[in-house]
This record gives C-alpha cells, structure tokens and sequence, in this order.
C-alpha cells in the first residue's frame, strides 16, 4: 500500500506557521494530509474547516518531553512519507536576561531548539528523497544581540543545525532551509515585548509575513540552505560578516 504524503507544520496556530499551511494547501494536492501542530486546539479545529486538505490536529506544547516522544509514537504507528516538515514554533523576549524568569528562558531553548531538533531527527526515518525541512530562524541568527541574546542565542542554533543538517542529507536527496526573516507583522511581538519594547529599527523593517513565507518555499524548492526575504534583511546579512560587531551593537541600542 501507498503510503500517505504528508507536511508537518510546528506553529500552525499563527503567524508564518498559519500562512505556510495555507499556501501548502493551496498549492500542493498531492499531499494527503496536513499534521498542524500547536497547542490552542480551538484554533486548529478553526483552521481544518477551512482547509481542503484531510488534517491532522496536534494540540501538543512542543515545551513537553513527553509530547515530542507521543509524536515519534504517532509517527511510528502511521508511518507516513513526510514530504514537508515546517518548524516555525517559536517565540522570543526582548530586554535585559537578568531581569526575565529563567522558566521562561528555559522554554523559549526548548520550543525553539530542542523541539526543533527532535522533531527533525524523528522525522528523517519517513522523508525521502526530494523531501524538505524548512526551520525557521530570524536575522537574529547572524549575530549575537544584547537584550535579545538567549532568542539570538537560540536562531544561531537554528541556522548553525539547519546548515549542517542540510549538507548531512545530501546523499539522501533531502534538503534543509534555514529562513531567516526580519522583522514581520505576526502575533510573536505580543510575546516577545512582554518585557521591553524592541528597538525602533523594527518598524522600519517590518514586512507581511506572506512574503516571506513565499520566499522561504521557493528558496527551499531551489534545495538553497538559506532563505533570506528583502534587500535590507540581505544587506543586514552582509553587515553582519564584514562589520565590527560593537558597530552593530551601537546600531542595535
Ligand atoms: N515575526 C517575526 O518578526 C519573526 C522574525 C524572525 C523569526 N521569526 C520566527 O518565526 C517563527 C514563527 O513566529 P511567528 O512570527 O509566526 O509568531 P507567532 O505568530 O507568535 O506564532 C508562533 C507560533 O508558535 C507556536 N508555539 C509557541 N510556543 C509553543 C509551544 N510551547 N508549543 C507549541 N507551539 C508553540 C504558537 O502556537 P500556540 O500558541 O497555539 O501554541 C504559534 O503558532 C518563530 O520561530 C519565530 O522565532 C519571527
């Protein structure tokens, strides 16, 4: 028997996450089912009625070890072909460290890298050639950033993984995107400001988040490592290389 082809999309419930199930369910219907993870149930039942895919709905808290180890169980009882695995689960907190919960820290490493990570790893034994993970980063990846340095520390992680993962897999015909957004208009400075408002440069960059989802698919589509949307995010990333890093920290003050 066939085995079904499937996208796994972390963050489903907002945001770039939302967006890249839409434009998956739009655009590819070959696949044959859709596996939304997030943890507001209400809002994942919202989003199967509205899709034309068949779904499956994963209200787990990616935070939890026992959630990421009940979806390798899921994944070795229905053994699918994972054609797509989309990690954009995330969150960051702007501000001073000291002055944030290290409960909070701990979980924004978890769901941002350890999930992640997991998720990628109990994936591989289903994707085959010419399968994709596309894990979201930010421009925050490319260096470290004083009051938001565990969420810099955490995409640095996400790009430096994905990289690697990407050159491991060759063989294997699978191919890993590290997307690394600037600033986009989403739910995630809700959370993220909760301590300290982000530095004004944020508006001037900010995007719609559809861009950059349309980006991201293309550049994984093209097997590139690295999804980078915008003239000024490409520029920042060459900045970032060629520049002093105390030049770029006074920019970021
Ligand atoms: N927006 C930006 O400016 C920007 C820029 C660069 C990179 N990024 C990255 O892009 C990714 C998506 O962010 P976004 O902008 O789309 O933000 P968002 O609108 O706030 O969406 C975040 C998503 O992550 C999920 N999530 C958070 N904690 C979770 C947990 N413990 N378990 C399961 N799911 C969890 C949320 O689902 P539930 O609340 O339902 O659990 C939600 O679907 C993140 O990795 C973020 O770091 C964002």
């Amino acid at each position: 028997m066939q085995r079904k082809q499937i996208a796994i999309i972390t963050g489903a419930t907002s945001g770039f996450g939302k967006i890249f199930t839409e434009v998956l369910d739009d655009q590819f219907s070959k696949l044959d089912e859709l596996w939304l993870i997030g943890r507001r149930s209400d809002v994942l039942i919202d989003m199967s009625n509205e899709l034309h895919h068949k779904t499956k709905l994963i209200p787990f808290d990616l935070k939890r070890s026992e959630n990421l180890q009940r979806m390798k169980g899921i994944l070795k009882k229905e053994k699918p072909a994972v054609k797509f695995l989309v990690n954009a689960a995330g969150f960051g907190l702007t501000g001073y460290m000291e002055e944030q919960q290290p409960e909070e820290l701990a979980e924004m490493i978890d769901v941002n890298c350890r999930a992640l990570t997991y998720l990628s790893r109990a994936c591989l034994p289903y994707m085959a050639r010419n399968s994709r993970v596309i894990n979201f980063a930010s421009v925050a990846a490319f260096m470290p950033q004083p009051r938001f340095a565990v969420y810099a520390a955490t995409k640095a992680y996400v790009l430096s993984f994905t990289r690697a993962l990407n050159c491991e897999l060759r063989e294997k015909g699978v191919y890993a995107t590290a997307v690394c957004p600037g600033p986009a208009r989403t739910k995630f400075f809700e959370r993220a400001e909760k301590y300290e408002q982000a530095g004004s440069y944020k508006e001037l960059f900010m995007v719609e988040p559809e861009v950059v989802v349309e980006q991201a698919l293309h550049d994984s589509i093209m097997k590139r490592e690295v999804s980078v949307y915008g003239i000024p995010m490409k520029i920042m990333h060459v900045l970032t290389k060629v520049l002093p890093r105390k030049w770029i920290f006074s920019f970021l003050a």
